[in-house]
């Protein structure tokens, strides 16, 4: 789709997924809020994530830390020293960007940039702690939410009392002073993180390196994100990061390119030997060995993305209903809009959609609205559900294509006499009745499909 990123973060805007921040001061840089059916998208992932990786496992369980840690954790992980990108700066407009990627960049006046030799840039955010600024109270957000899980690891191995291998998750905020964010949610200085940190014994790493790595694109693909879209990249030692054997990422064709979306890697005993060598205290399994980890470390932002872009789609409405016998009570699809008209459908997986189904009565008429009203608190409790009664039938069915609505509900004449109602499926445009009393079970056989 020709200039999809400029038309998701258009919708996004539109509907109420993401937008800029502070836009009445103009805006934080590459600062985005989550308006209700980005907070709905986003909690559907957590949720979905939470569901596979923490609690349907027998031997993974979770934690929340703090953002702000003690300042030797950082120091200790080698974040301190090494959690350093580089820097170029134009000597020419002196703007300044990674040094990965200058080839691309050309000052105002359209000439390539003459960049300075590179410098390493440190992207560890700081503040500080108390009433007086000084380097005593200097403290650091967190840059990952896995530091949080290593410092605890004596005291989770003995209260979960679970033995090797066992997993420890944590989602939560993490910050980096990246020198060039961008790419709209691609790159943020305020992201948030669904981390595991596999405990394992040395001798099982690779073993489990390799079944985590399948694992995240497995679960991706489960949710729909299209193969073609997705690959792996493998970083054999000296191209991980400063704390990793060896890892793999998960690359997303993203409209700028192919970008990572998932990293996994071995952090050996890395992290647990240098906390226990620091702090003197006992890192150790019950045979008395540091045991290694596993990571799989992924973004929200990024995966949220990731999904906006593998599910937006255009395409040409169609002239008319593919259900005929649903035509002469909710009207065909050529009726809401006209033919040839092109309609904007975010084919999000049912599972993560804002919302599952919406209900709307045919129109604004009292014996309609009451139906409607009472099939919306029916399912309302059982799963993400929006009510619409406002505009024509054929606004509300393109509102609710373009946040992902699966299923619309409509109450119309005929529910009064037949207690049913018509649904209609956002990908196929199929339009069948269902007696109000197996709404609910519909959708479920529909989640679980
Ligand atoms: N604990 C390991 C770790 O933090 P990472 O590869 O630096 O590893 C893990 O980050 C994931 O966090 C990335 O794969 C990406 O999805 C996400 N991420 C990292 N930096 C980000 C940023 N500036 N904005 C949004 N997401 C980011």
């Amino acid at each position: 789709i020709p200039d999809l990123q400029n038309k998701v973060i258009a919708l996004c805007k539109r509907r109420g997924f993401a937008f800029l921040d502070s836009e009445i001061y103009g805006g934080l840089a590459n600062t985005y809020d989550f308006g209700p059916v980005g907070v709905e998208l986003r909690r559907k992932i957590r949720d979905r994530w939470w569901r596979d990786f923490i609690r349907t496992r027998t031997n993974c369980f979770g934690i929340e830390t703090p953002i702000m840690m003690h300042p030797q954790v950082w120091k200790t992980a080698g974040h301190v020293d090494n959690f350093a990108d580089e820097l170029s700066e134009c000597k020419v407009c002196h703007q300044r960007f990674r040094a990965d990627k200058l080839d691309e960049r050309s000052c105002v006046n359209r000439k390539k940039c003459e960049f300075t030799d590179p410098k390493k840039f440190n992207m560890l955010f700081e503040t500080s702690m108390g009433p007086v600024a000084d380097s005593a109270s200097k403290v650091y957000m967190r840059p990952e939410t896995a530091q949080g899980i290593f410092v605890n690891y004596p005291t989770l191995s003995q209260v979960s009392r679970s033995k090797l291998p066992f997993g420890v998750g944590q989602i939560g905020r993490a910050f980096r002073n990246e020198i060039s964010p961008g790419q709209f949610l691609f790159r943020l200085r305020e992201f948030e993180q669904m981390e595991l940190e596999f405990f394992c014994s040395p001798a099982e790493v690779d073993k489990w390196f390799t079944y985590w790595r399948s694992y995240c694109m497995d679960w991706l693909r489960t949710l729909g994100i299209k193969q073609q879209n997705l690959k792996f990249v493998d970083h054999g030692p000296g191209e991980a990061a400063h704390y990793a054997a060896s890892a793999s990422d998960i690359e997303y064709r993203y409209p700028g390119g192919w970008g990572e979306l998932w990293g996994i890697a071995n952090r050996t005993d890395y992290d647990l030997k240098n906390h226990a060598n620091l702090s003197g205290k006992r890192f150790v399994s019950e045979n008395e060995q540091t045991p290694f980890c596993v990571e799989p470390s992924v973004g929200l932002e990024r995966l949220m993305f990731a999904m906006l872009c593998d599910a937006y789609d255009e395409e040409k409405v169609f002239p008319i209903s593919k259900n005929a016998a649903a035509e002469p009570t909710t009207g065909s699809e050529a009726s809401s809009a006209e033919a040839g008209d092109v309609r904007t459908v975010l084919r999000l997986h049912p599972a993560i959609a804002p919302f599952t189904a919406a209900v709307f009565p045919l129109l604004k008429r009292p014996q309609l609205v009451e139906v409607a009203e009472k099939v919306y608190l029916h399912i309302q409790s059982l799963f993400g559900v929006d009510y619409d009664e406002g505009g024509s039938i054929g606004k509300r069915y393109r509102r609710h294509d373009e946040i992902g609505t699966p299923y619309c509900i409509t109450v119309d004449f005929d529910t009064l006499h037949d207690r049913a109602v018509t649904i209609r499926d956002r990908d196929t445009l199929d339009q069948i009745r269902v007696p109000i009393d197996r709404i609910a079970s519909f959708l479920v056989e529909r989640l679980s499909e």
